[in-house]
C-alpha cells in the first residue's frame, strides 16, 4: 500500500471531573489565574484503579467501531505513554491482552507529549513497507499519579484520558508527512524526578521552548510540502496551554477558528491530547472526510513532531 489512512477514531475521559473551583478548596489557586495563564477550566481525573492500559482500551474499542473493525483485524498495537501501567511488560501488551488478541507486535513509545505523533510516523512507515496492514496508535495518560497535588505551578496543568485512531493501507492519500525530532540536552527543563516520582517543571522556560518549536515546526511543514496555509482546513496542536496553540496557530498562519481547542475541557493529557481533540473533532463533525489536518506535538526530552494527513 502507498498510504497509511485514519479509518476510525476514539477517545475516553474518566467520569470524574475536577474544576478549576474544584482546586481551589484543596491549594492555594484561583480559576481566574488557571484561565489568564493557561485556558483550562476543567479536567477529568481517573479513578483509583484506572490505569492508562484501561482507558487506552476504551479509546482503542470506539476507534475500532468506528472503523468496523474487529481486534482480531490489528496487526500493530502501539500505544504513546508516559504513564505506563507497570514498568514492563508494555501498555501495548497490556491492551492487546485486554482486547483478547494475541500475535500481532505490541510496543509503547515513550516521547512524553509527543508519543502519539512518534506513535503515528512509526505506524505509518511499518504499514508503507508491508510489514502491517491495520494498525491501532493509541495515546493514554494517567498524568494524575505524577503530580504533586501540593506543587499549585503543575498540578493545575494536567488531566487523564486517552485517545486512538486505527491507521490503515490504503491507495488512497491519507498520512502525507511525518516529521519527529528531539532534544535530549534540556531534559532537566521538564521531567519526573526520581526521587519523589512527581512532575518537576521550569514552566517559563518550557512556554518559550514550546512556542520556537512550533515555529521551526510550521516552517519545516510549510517547506517541505509546498503548503498554502489555506489548505489546511485544521490544525490539531498538542493541548498544553492555550497562549502557546495560540502561537501555534499564528505561525502556521490559520485563525483561531480552524484550530481545534479541548484544553479548557480536558487540561493537559500529554500523549493523549492529539488523538483525543481529533475524536472529539470528527465525533461532533467539524473533521470531515478529505479534510486536510496538521498535528503538532511538543513535550518533555525535548521531543516535538508534526503529521500531515488527508483524513
Ligand atoms: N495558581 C495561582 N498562582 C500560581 C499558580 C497557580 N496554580 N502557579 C504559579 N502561581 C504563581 C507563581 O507562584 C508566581 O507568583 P509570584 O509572582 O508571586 O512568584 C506567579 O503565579 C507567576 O508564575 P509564573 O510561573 O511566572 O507564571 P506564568 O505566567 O509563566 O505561567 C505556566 C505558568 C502556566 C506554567 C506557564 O509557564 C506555562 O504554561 N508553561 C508551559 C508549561 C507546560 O505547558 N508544560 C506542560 C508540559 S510541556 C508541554 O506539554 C508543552
Amino acid at each position: 500500500m502507498k498510504y497509511s489512512r485514519i479509518v476510525g477514531t476514539g477517545s475516553y475521559l474518566p467520569e470524574n471531573m475536577v474544576s478549576n473551583t474544584d482546586l481551589e478548596s484543596t491549594m492555594d489557586t484561583s480559576d481566574e489565574w488557571i484561565r489568564e495563564r493557561t485556558g483550562i477550566k476543567r479536567r477529568h481525573l481517573a479513578a483509583k484503579g484506572e490505569r492508562s492500559s484501561h482507558m487506552g482500551l476504551a479509546a482503542a474499542r470506539n476507534a475500532l467501531d468506528m472503523a468496523g473493525l474487529s481486534a482480531d483485524d490489528i496487526d500493530l498495537i502501539v500505544v504513546g505513554t508516559t504513564t505506563p501501567d507497570k514498568q514492563f511488560p508494555s501498555t501495548a501488551c497490556l491492551i492487546q491482552k485486554q482486547l483478547g488478541t494475541s500475535g500481532p507486535a505490541a510496543f509503547d513509545v515513550q516521547a512524553a507529549c509527543s508519543g502519539f505523533i512518534y506513535g503515528l510516523d512509526l505506524a505509518d512507515r511499518q504499514i508503507r513497507t508491508g510489514a502491517a496492514s491495520k494498525a491501532l496508535v493509541i495515546g493514554a495518560e494517567k498524568l494524575s499519579k505524577l503530580v504533586d497535588w501540593d506543587d499549585r505551578g503543575t498540578a493545575v496543568l494536567f488531566g487523564d484520558g486517552a485517545g486512538a485512531v486505527v491507521l490503515a493501507g490504503s491507495d488512497e492519500p491519507g498520512l502525507l508527512a511525518s516529521h519527529i525530532h528531539s532534544e535530549g540536552e534540556f531534559e532537566d527543563l521538564l521531567y519526573v524526578c526520581t526521587e519523589d516520582g512527581f512532575i518537576k517543571m521550569d514552566g517559563n522556560a518550557v512556554f518559550r521552548k514550546a512556542v520556537a518549536k512550533f515555529d521551526e515546526m510550521a516552517k519545516e511543514i510549510m517547506a517541505n510540502h509546498d503548503l498554502d496555509d489555506a489548505e489546511i482546513d485544521w490544525l490539531i496542536p498538542h493541548q498544553a496551554n492555550l497562549r502557546i496553540i495560540k502561537a501555534a496557530a499564528k505561525r502556521v498562519g490559520l485563525p483561531m477558528d480552524r484550530v481545534i481547542v479541548t484544553v479548557d475541557q480536558h487540561a493537559n493529557t500529554s500523549a493523549a491530547s492529539i488523538p483525543l481533540a481529533l475524536d472529539v473533532a470528527v465525533r461532533d463533525g467539524r473533521v470531515k472526510p478529505g479534510d486536510l489536518l496538521l498535528m503538532e506535538a511538543f513535550g518533555a526530552g525535548f521531543t516535538w513532531g508534526s503529521a500531515l494527513l488527508r483524513f
